[in-house]
């Protein structure tokens, strides 16, 4: 059996990204449909050899449609999904627009799958940070519930979509020039510098991108009391985030015994040597599947505390992999 799959946003960075693992992971594609803006309709792009012509979203682009992947911003998705689930589509929208929504599933499949039988037509995937943090810490969490989670994030360009991406690579061909170019994409000059992050400002002085970990973590674990605090920081990275976590437990938890747990868990992998110096950078953790997990310690402040840090490619395990993960657990369990 295929199904039938339209992308909303092909010619964004996870529109691209969700193209290549939809070839790459040898998805059982029926018909394809590339929608984007106006600004694109009519141009071509490349799919496993075939050339696709990119049309604008309209009333009638999800007829006959089993999948939308949409990652074409929150407004697209408010505007287009509702329409797209009502012709009998499932949506898997990486916006936040649904996210927190009761009846809308948040998932990460490697710890929430069971959350997809509820569907109603749309489904979320979650924030970028929050699906990278999630994927590292749900093993230790299900061995020893986490009582709390202090993170900062060192995020990449990336999330701000491609414009921002090729933003960072001009200013910094600029400054090595000499001179000082005036951002137009982001609000202030990433190449050479950082800024906490750029997301809207909130009535408790968290941005929307920290609020985000906060409640989407929250819901992903099904898990109301955990209490959660970061900051979240954009750093001058092409695609790769990455996290320095501090988990406090209920009790002590053994690092030997939490490295070992991590060694084994499905989407992680442990990068790791103290001698060297080496550990996960976002350099090694672009184009992977696998959260990079590493500098595993015990936290010397409490005695319940664990340290850790953590990469993974924003693109691909923080967007268009866990959708098209979803998509595939959709298929999988007959939920389509
Ligand atoms: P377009 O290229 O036509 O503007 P990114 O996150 O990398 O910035 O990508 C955003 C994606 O969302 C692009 O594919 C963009 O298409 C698409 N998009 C933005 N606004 C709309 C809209 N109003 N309708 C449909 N697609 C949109």
């Amino acid at each position: 059996k295929t199904y039938s799959v339209a992308i909303l946003g092909a010619t964004g960075a996870v529109g691209t990204e969700l193209l290549a693992l939809l070839e790459e992971r040898k998805f059982p594609l029926g018909k394809l449909s590339v929608l984007a803006s106006e600004r694109s309709a009519g141009k071509e792009i490349e799919f496993a050899g075939d050339r696709l012509r990119i049309e604008s979203v309209n009333a009638s682009s999800f007829d006959d449609v089993d999948i939308v992947l949409a990652s074409a911003g929150g407004s697209t998705s408010k505007e287009w999904l509702p329409i797209a689930a009502k012709a009998g589509a499932v949506c898997i929208d990486n916006s936040s627009a649904f996210r927190m929504q009761s009846h809308v599933p948040l998932i990460v499949p490697e710890v929430n799958p069971e959350a997809a039988i509820a569907h109603q037509g749309i489904i979320a995937n979650p924030n970028c940070t929050t699906i990278l943090l999630a994927v590292a810490i749900y093993p230790l969490h299900q061995v020893q519930p986490i009582k709390r989670i202090v993170a900062a994030t060192y995020q990449s360009a990336s999330g701000a979509g491609a414009r921002a991406m090729e933003e960072v690579k001009i200013q910094s061909a600029a400054i090595l020039k000499g001179e000082t170019p005036q951002p137009e994409v982001l609000p202030y000059p990433l190449a050479f510098n950082l800024f906490p992050h750029n997301s809207p400002m909130t009535a408790n002085s968290y941005c929307e991108e920290e609020m985000k970990m906060v409640n989407e973590t929250r819901k992903i674990f099904g898990d109301s009391n955990i209490q959660i605090t970061a900051t979240c920081v954009r750093v001058p990275v092409l695609r790769a985030h990455s996290e320095a976590v501090n988990l406090e437990f209920h009790q002590p938890f053994d690092v030997h015994k939490a490295r070992e747990i991590l060694s084994t868990a499905v989407g992680v992998k442990l990068v790791e040597d103290f001698d060297k110096n080496y550990f996960p950078m976002p350099i090694d953790a672009s184009g992977q599947d696998d959260v990079l997990v590493g500098r595993l310690r015990q936290d010397i402040s409490h005695p319940n505390g664990l340290e850790l840090w953590l990469c993974g490619d924003q693109i691909r395990k923080g967007a268009a992999l866990n959708a098209v993960q979803i998509a595939e657990l959709l298929i999988a369990k007959s939920l389509i």
